[in-house]
């Protein structure tokens, strides 16, 4: 027997994106984003959703680029920090000992200590309440080479990215590999073994 809920934003997992961009005067900036992931293949887009309370949803609105930088299991800590300071009265990279490198691509700073980074462009912005979705096409995808497969793609079981849980408010690691996308489930279809 189900419990009804009402409606609500539990949902499992949930990403924790450090969103960089610069601000009006140039100073880079992160926040954590848990509300956000892979909207479009073709061309290859992501949705992020931003509070206007925060300093980066202008510096968004200005620049319409950012960058993703993915944390680590051993990054936790300033992943966390990245989404209770403010840069508006706080350098976070700096108070954090993180380098701010600045992107190939668009105009926003990312994580150089983070192995995984996308960067992004704004293509369409939602206004949905209190959250505001930015739509953007992933321009490039940055990947520090040890966490890359012999094939030359990124892998979790390398980069130990991390998750967040809305209802108990804590982050986990990368969990166990379960088995091989569009392929275990075969064993359900007719003639499947
Ligand atoms: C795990 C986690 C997830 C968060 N997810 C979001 C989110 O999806 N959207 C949002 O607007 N704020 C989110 N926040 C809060 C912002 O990161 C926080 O308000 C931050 O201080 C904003 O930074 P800024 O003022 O420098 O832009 C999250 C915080 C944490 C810790």
């Amino acid at each position: 027997m189900k419990k009804s809920l009402g409606p609500g934003t539990w949902l499992y997992p949930t990403p924790v994106f450090v969103v960089g961009t610069y601000d009006a005067a140039g100073k880079p900036n992160v926040m954590t984003v848990a509300w956000g992931g892979i909207c479009c293949s073709k061309p290859p887009c992501v949705a992020i959703s931003v509070r206007k309370a925060t300093y980066t949803y202008a510096s968004l609105m200005e620049k319409k680029e950012f960058t993703i930088s993915i944390p680590t299991e051993k990054q936790v800590v300033p992943a966390d920090f990245f989404g209770t300071a403010s840069g508006r009265d706080t350098d976070k990279f700096a108070a954090a000992g993180l380098t701010p490198v600045r992107s190939e691509l668009v105009h926003a700073p990312y994580v150089g200590e983070f192995p995984f980074v996308l960067e992004c462009r704004i293509v369409h912005v939602a206004e949905l309440g209190l959250h505001t979705l930015f739509a953007a096409e992933i321009l490039d995808v940055k990947v520090d080479e040890s966490c890359l497969d012999e094939r030359g793609r990124p892998t979790a079981a390398l980069m130990r990215p991390i998750w967040w849980g809305p209802s108990e408010n804590r982050y986990y690691g990368t969990g166990e590999d379960l088995g091989k996308g569009f392929a275990v489930g075969r064993v359900l279809q007719p003639g499947g073994d």
